[in-house]
């Protein structure tokens, strides 16, 4: 497979705009994205963030097609290079997945059929988008084999997804992901099923193909650490809703709402005392039924007094350009924040959130990243 100079890092690859993803149930209508705008360019990580439920899977399903004929009504626009998605037909889309976009999911399992080989899998996932001979094809599928780092590829082909370990299955699922060398993939915790150690392997992995094919990556994560070791830019997610988006290294070391705030002070910091508690953001993620008025966040928000005029619990804030940033939206009403962030909340000491800014700077390495196929550090 040959790197194609046609895609030029850095140029736009996907747009999203206005998505709402809403189903109708019995109990009501569900909105699980609403109103969700965002950019990807070429060679690029988005980092997705958000808690269970926030809609982070539900908005990457919508690029994949993958809602159609459905509960769901999807509206808005996603243009992926620039082809609008939402209008294509059926036919049309069926021959983008895979080809353009394709989708890493958490677990290999789900994804892979347990009674065809790994290696017809990957086969047939080729054939699919090319006119080749099932020997070309299974060729292909031991080169993709041998490209993801599992060893002795021309045997391993024939052997079944259980005669993989967790972690080769999961190089395999994003060997069956590339086969057709798509511009931009879709991770949805691709590592959280994995021990630490081969999450390193496979996140390497990932960003050692991605600059070999110039793909753009939207990295779907709860693990914040993740996110500061791979995406260029993050996106939180609340509610349906994208809360703040920016550069990583920006976003993370100047967050600017509470919301924000709260998922950083909640990550565990390996190298402080272990006897300190975790710090929960707390109450629960919203009903998407009966969402709250104004800031979906305001119920769990302790900042939400101090805005004037009860705003939070009445006035949907705007997802608006921070002043003196060049690309960091923020949707919060509350006054000065990187002020409050930094004198009130850094100051109270949450040991995750300064363990994420060491990370981002590259201080503090929060796992070994640096791992050869075989677990050895290189
Ligand atoms: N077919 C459906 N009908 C009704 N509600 C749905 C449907 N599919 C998803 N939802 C709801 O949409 C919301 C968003 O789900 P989504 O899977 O995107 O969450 P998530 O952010 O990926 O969470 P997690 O981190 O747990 O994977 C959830 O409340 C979920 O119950
Ligand atoms: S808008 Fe108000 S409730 Fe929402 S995060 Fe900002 S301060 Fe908190
Ligand atoms: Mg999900």
């Amino acid at each position: 497979m040959t790197p194609h100079e046609d895609r030029v890092v850095g140029e736009q690859l996907l747009t999203v705009k206005d998505l709402r993803v809403h189903f109708k149930t019995h109990d009501g209508m569900v909105k699980a994205v609403d109103g969700l705008s965002y950019d990807v360019a070429r060679g690029q990580t988005l980092g997705i963030v958000g808690e269970s439920g926030s809609g982070k899977s539900v908005s990457s399903l919508a690029i994949l097609g993958l809602h159609r004929n459905t509960n769901a009504t999807v509206t808005g626009e996603i243009t992926l290079g620039g082809v609008e998605l939402l209008t294509l037909t059926d036919e049309e889309m069926r021959r983008k997945r895979g080809r353009d976009v394709a989708m890493i999911f958490q677990d290999p399992l789900s994804a892979l059929h347990p009674y065809y080989t790994v290696g017809a899998q990957i086969a047939e996932a080729y054939r699919i988008h090319n006119d080749v001979s099932k020997s070309a094809a299974k060729k292909r599928a031991v080169e993709m084999l041998g490209l993801v780092g599992i060893p002795q590829p021309d045997r391993r082909v024939d052997d079944y997804p259980h005669q993989f370990s967790g972690g080769m299955r999961q190089r395999a699922m994003i060997g069956m992901a590339l086969v057709n060398d798509p511009g931009l993939i879709i991770a949805d915790e691709p590592t959280t099923a994995l021990d630490v150690t081969v999450q390193a392997q496979i996140l390497d992995l990932l960003q050692k193909l991605q600059k070999e094919f110039n793909s753009a990556i939207i990295m779907i994560t709860h693990d914040l650490g993740v996110v500061a070791e791979m995406a260029d830019e993050v996106l939180v997610m609340y509610g349906g809703k994208a809360v703040e988006n920016g550069p990583t290294n920006e976003l993370l070391v100047h967050p600017q709402m509470p919301y924000t705030w709260g998922l950083l002070s909640s990550v565990p910091d390996i190298t402080s005392d272990p006897n300190l508690p975790l710090r929960p953001i707390p109450g629960n993620p919203p009903s998407l039924l009966s969402p709250p008025s104004g800031c979906a966040f305001h119920p769990r928000c302790t900042f939400a007094a101090r805005v004037p005029d009860n705003l939070c619990s009445t006035t949907v804030p705007a997802l608006e350009q921070i002043e003196g940033k060049t690309f960091h939206l923020s949707r919060c009403h509350l006054r000065d924040p990187e002020a409050v962030y930094h004198n009130e909340v850094l100051a109270e000491g949450p040991a995750g959130a300064s363990a994420i800014a060491a990370q981002v700077a590259g201080v503090l390495p929060n796992a070994p990243r640096h791992l050869d196929a075989e677990g050895g550090e290189s």
